[in-house]
């Protein structure tokens, strides 16, 4: 595997994008990937350390998988950041969580500019601190022309909370004589929610070896090819991504019919 580095010295290096994978060729890569990005505080305890030492590795990680998903070709991103059970947390580490997306954001987004990413958030802003919105929105608003990547950050997000409020966005419309009841099919449905504009994930990963969706993308992960990986999220290499992505390219997708 080459790779052409900035000062133009193509060479050979490790984590490169496997032949097979490689752009032009990779007609099968999933348009969206969707991952759970947990065992953070796992990792740091078994460190001895802080659970927030977990969500401080945890951005590397975050940082090398959105760089391996752009090289991929991958069109969309979607990270699960934050649900909106955390809140359950301890204040501490809540407090902690919602700092990052700023520490995040100020290292990385001269960088994600460069690579044309552009930044977006589904959740629910509103209950977010003044400091975490200001951040995201800033990141929003400045990539908002690019048209590489989308980096779609879940925050304070909740596939039921998402779906409750769909509901109560029919319902209004219906009552206002905007919509006919019947009218309403899963068009209508898809397009009240966050993802609106966005194609439903074709792979979702989830790390640290738990086997459930713990509230994600309940309504769009409906046919989307599961991965789990016992890795934990600040172990994840843009290796692992890699190997998602073979796995899912050997997936027979049949949507209920027959091959
Ligand atoms: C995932 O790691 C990050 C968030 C949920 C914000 P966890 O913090 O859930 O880590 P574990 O599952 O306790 O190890
Ligand atoms: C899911 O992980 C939420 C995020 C990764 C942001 P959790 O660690 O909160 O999920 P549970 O509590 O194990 O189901
Ligand atoms: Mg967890």
């Amino acid at each position: 595997m080459r790779w052409q580095r900035e000062d133009n010295q193509v060479q050979d290096l490790p984590g490169a994008v496997p032949e097979a994978l490689e752009r032009p060729k990779a007609t099968a890569v999933p348009e969206h990937v969707a991952i759970i990005m947990d065992g953070n505080g796992r990792w740091a305890e078994a460190r001895g350390l802080p659970r927030v030492a977990g969500h401080r590795a945890g951005m590397k990680a975050v940082r090398e998988v959105t760089v391996a998903a752009d090289d991929l070709g991958i069109r969309v991103l979607t990270l699960y950041a934050f649900s909106t059970e955390n809140w359950k947390r301890p204040r501490d580490e809540v407090d902690f969580l919602m700092a990052l997306p700023q520490e995040f954001l100020l290292t990385e987004l001269k960088e994600l500019i460069d690579k044309n990413v552009r930044v977006r958030l589904i959740g629910d802003p509103e209950a977010l601190p003044a400091h975490t919105r200001k951040a995201v929105d800033e990141a929003i608003r400045v990539t908002s022309e690019n048209t590489g990547l989308i980096l779609n950050f879940a925050l304070n997000y909740g596939g039921r909370m998402e779906l409750v409020r769909a509901v109560r966005a029919l319902a209004e419309a219906v009552r206002d004589g905007r919509i006919d009841p019947a009218a309403i099919d899963e068009q209508a449905v898809a397009n009240a929610l966050y993802t609106r504009d966005l194609p439903d994930p074709d792979l979702l990963i989830r790390t640290s070896g738990e086997l459930r969706l713990s509230n994600f993308m309940l309504w769009q992960l409906a046919y989307t090819e599961l991965w789990f990986s016992d890795k934990l999220w600040p172990d994840f290499r843009r290796e692992d991504l890699f190997a998602a992505v073979e796995d899912f390219r050997r997936r027979d997708r049949r949507y209920g019919g027959l091959r």
